[in-house]
């Protein structure tokens, strides 16, 4: 038995088709990188994982059984602009991920259980290297810092899997390699399986250990909408190779 089964999946939004006939097992600690052309609806897939959107068709499992249709705690997900809590300092945003799922009705946890989620909150802030900046409030913090909280929050829950929407596309390309360190030794150390979709191809090479590559294979000019994306390419790598880029890159585009 895969950890996440996709099976036959189609997704339409009214009239137009988005994805259509995407069969996939993913084993538990893949890092998973999607890329294809912008609205070819990856961050649909990702909501599905999620339990955001429902398949119209098809069926996602997570160990054997069906997909709950509403986001819990077993899924956590990093959009490219993340909504912190703009009233909130570092460490109230990262223990309100889990206050709220502990005692979601006061919102926060008192006595030795708020001491515990206290130090939860301050060991993921030290892993993703805020302890500095743990007082600051988001406007206080740079595009990349203000992603590293994104992504301590979601720990917080200790997902089994974490999304990633274009995590690092707002930012600078020095920061964005200082990243890309951070999300490969969080995955390693927590077991994490990852779906990461990223505009850049290289940084989807470089981070997944499968490419995933989404494309129409099948048009009809009468009916533009008619057909959905599939994955095209399935590409697993071997994550203790430098992935040559240049030819992977090559072989989506000559194929
Ligand atoms: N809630 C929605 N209602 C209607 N159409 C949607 C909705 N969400 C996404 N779409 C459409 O589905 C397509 C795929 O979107 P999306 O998954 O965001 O693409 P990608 O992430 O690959 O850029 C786009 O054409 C988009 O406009
Ligand atoms: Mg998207």
């Amino acid at each position: 038995m895969s950890f996440l089964q996709i099976n036959n999946v189609w997704k339409s939004y009214g009239q137009a088709q988005i994805l259509e006939r995407l069969n996939l097992s993913i084993d538990q600690g893949e890092f998973i990188s999607m890329v294809g052309a912008s609205g070819c609806g990856k961050s649909t897939l990702l909501k599905m994982i999620l339990g955001s959107e429902v398949a119209t068709k098809g069926e996602i499992s997570l160990e054997g059984k069906p997909l709950v249709a509403e986001p819990d705690a077993e899924r956590g997900i990093v959009f490219q602009k993340y909504s912190v809590f703009p009233h909130m300092t570092v460490l109230q945003n990262v223990m309100v991920a889990d206050e709220f799922t502990k005692s979601f009705l006061l919102g926060r946890c008192f006595g030795s259980a708020r001491k515990q989620v206290k130090q939860k909150a301050e060991s993921f802030i030290d892993a993703v290297g805020l302890t500095p900046a743990i007082n600051k409030y988001p406007h206080q913090l740079s595009g990349g810092m203000q992603q590293r909280l994104a992504i301590a929050q979601a720990l917080m829950k200790a997902p089994k899997i974490l999304l990633l929407d274009e995590p690092f596309g707002a930012l600078d390309p020095g920061i964005r390699a200082d990243m890309h360190v951070l999300i490969r030794d969080i995955w390693k150390k927590n077991n994490l399986t990852i779906f990461m979709v990223t505009h850049d191809i290289k940084e989807g090479f470089e981070l997944g250990s499968r490419v995933w590559v989404f494309d129409k294979v099948r048009h009809d000019p009468q009916a533009p909408m008619a057909y959905g994306a599939q994955v095209t390419y399935d590409l697993k790598l071997d994550t203790d190779k430098t992935p040559d880029i240049a030819a992977l890159t090559q072989k989506i585009a000559v194929n």
